[in-house]
């Protein structure tokens, strides 16, 4: 089974709306998916809750409740939502669960600054430092034309590691979360764009290059 985690200490980046759609996409793909939520405000089960009958099937770990010790054995994929200020040995403890990490980053001086330390702090676990564990970062909300983006962007290229995708500021996302699908499972008219934006993504984490 593969772990995949969605985790910035940082409030607000995107991690439950990175791992939903992660686990959505994972099930449109036709693999045995579980999401598991580390994070009391359990949103990513809440979205599991919307969920409606006649789409493939997620399933649920309430892992902020106890752990994985429910999630299902014969999942192909376990996508991790981690909570946010996750530091010192809960970040190390965290990190055990997953070969692969996403670090989601906002366009905002305070997140970049806040991103920043947490990503020396996520190199310098052993795991990490070992490269058992694979990270790599996505620019979330973006909005072009905007100067913060550019820093942003410029940012997360000099950071030394992967930086994947930049998905934009959609309204698609706030829509999906509500239905209970992911970005994947929205009409194409609607929604091409993001796809667009999210195949770096899912080509990364199809690739070696995620995995240790
Ligand atoms: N790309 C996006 N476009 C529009 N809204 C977004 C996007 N990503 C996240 N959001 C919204 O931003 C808020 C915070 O996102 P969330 O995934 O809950 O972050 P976290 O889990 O890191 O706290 C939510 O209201 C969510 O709907
Ligand atoms: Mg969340």
């Amino acid at each position: 089974m593969r772990h995949i985690m969605v985790l910035n200490a940082k409030g607000g980046c995107g991690k439950s709306t990175l791992a939903t759609n992660i686990a959505a996409w994972y099930a449109t793909e036709g693999a045995t998916v579980a999401l598991a939520d580390y994070d009391p405000q359990r949103s990513s089960l809440d979205w599991l809750e919307r969920r409606p009958e006649g789409r493939p099937e997620i399933h649920a770990v309430a892992a902020f409740e106890d752990g994985l010790k429910h999630a299902p054995r014969n999942a192909d994929v376990l996508i991790i939502d981690a909570p946010a200020r996750s530091h010192g040995p809960e970040l190390t403890n965290l990190v055990k669960h997953a070969e692969t990490i996403i670090v989601p980053v906002l366009p905002s001086t305070i997140d970049m600054q806040a991103t920043s330390r947490f990503l020396e702090e996520l190199k310098s676990v052993g795991k990490v430092e070992r490269k058992k564990a694979k990270i790599a970062t996505v620019a979330n909300r973006v909005r072009d034309n905007t100067l913060i983006w550019d820093d942003l962007d410029e940012y997360l290229t000099k950071t030394r590691v992967p930086y994947v995708a930049a998905l934009r500021e959609a309204q698609n996302y706030v829509r999906a979360y509500t239905r209970g699908l992911g970005i994947f499972e929205l009409p194409e008219y609607l929604a091409w764009p993001d796809w667009d934006e999210w195949e770096p993504l899912t080509s990364w984490l199809k690739s070696k290059r995620s995995q240790p």
